[in-house]
């Protein structure tokens, strides 16, 4: 029998969680407990601080609920999240980039027919997004859904409310000429929580807890990579330190205002708005 030393505590525990059934999962809890060890001892963590780190992490669990992601926003900021998604989305020259799905997403979004106001009557900017949703070998995709969801012109989602039905999102599908058409209102960069664990921590650093105005997109089609994306308004604040690293050129698009006039939809509107265009690019799967 061997007994637990400062020298020896992380072999023993490498060798026993090297005991996982699934050798994938017997990789990711080794080299977390390595790395674990070596964290505690380059840092010298103290018992204290040990207890506040699990403290904080046990008012992470205890903030979260089916709507607030406070584990998400916590990998968000800490860049993990960003990291995770660039190491697994390389997509080819000219794909549409990915980018964090973030903590706000709601699943089952109803669905919407080509130029739906999702905003319904919520107060706001009227907004439209148009284009076309292609591979990158060129070809428009029909039927690919865009499960679209944003922020109000307050900053706030659905999920930060108390509210039954779904707010600022729907999810959309291509024509048969790949063209989608969305309607809604001009969503406005906001903070991220700060009521919680996460912006505990955040207040005692100088990092600025905003994002930069954008409207989320998680892309659909059988025989095309998965793609979680955002668009951000060209200029607007944030951009170079969005807190959760989502930024990227690509996805920088302008947010064009106009006068009252005939809008994209067909319609025509009594009040300024403002439009964007931008054609996704999916990677097909690889065979
Ligand atoms: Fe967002």
């Amino acid at each position: 029998m061997t007994y637990a030393t400062e020298d020896n505590i992380t072999d023993l525990a490498v060798d026993r969680w090297g005991t996982a059934h699934d050798p994938r999962q017997a990789e990711v809890l080794t080299s977390l407990v390595r790395h674990l060890h070596d964290f505690a001892r380059e840092v010298r963590l103290t018992e204290g601080e040990w207890m506040a780190g699990i403290q904080w992490l046990t008012r992470v669990g205890q903030i979260s609920d089916d709507k607030r992601e406070e584990f998400i926003l916590a990998s968000d900021v800490l860049g993990l999240s960003m990291l995770v998604v660039q190491m697994n989305n390389h997509f080819g020259p000219g794909a549409t980039p990915a980018t964090v799905l973030g903590p706000f997403h709601i699943d089952g979004s109803p669905p919407a027919p080509y130029g739906w106001d999702m905003s319904d009557g919520i107060e706001g900017t009227p907004f439209f997004i148009t284009g076309t949703v292609r591979s990158v070998t060129g070809e428009p995709i029909a039927g690919a859904v865009l499960d679209v969801w944003q922020a109000d012109a307050d900053g706030t989602y659905e999920a930060q409310l108390d509210v039954d039905e779904a707010r600022l999102r729907a999810k959309y599908h291509t024509r048969e000429d790949g063209t989608y058409c969305i309607r809604s209102i001009v969503p406005l960069g906001y903070a991220i929580p700060m009521d919680g664990p996460v912006g505990d921590l955040i207040a005692t650093t100088d990092i600025s807890y905003f994002r930069p105005s954008h409207i989320h997109f998680l892309l659909e089609e059988d025989g095309y990579e998965r793609l979680v994306t955002h668009l951000f308004a060209e200029g607007t604040p944030n951009l170079d330190d969005d807190v959760v690293f989502g930024v990227k050129e690509e996805l920088i698009t302008p947010f064009l205002p106009h006068e009252p006039g005939p809008a994209p939809d067909g319609s025509s509107l009594e009040m300024p708005f403002v439009t964007a265009h931008y054609d996704f690019v999916l990677q097909p799967t690889a065979r």
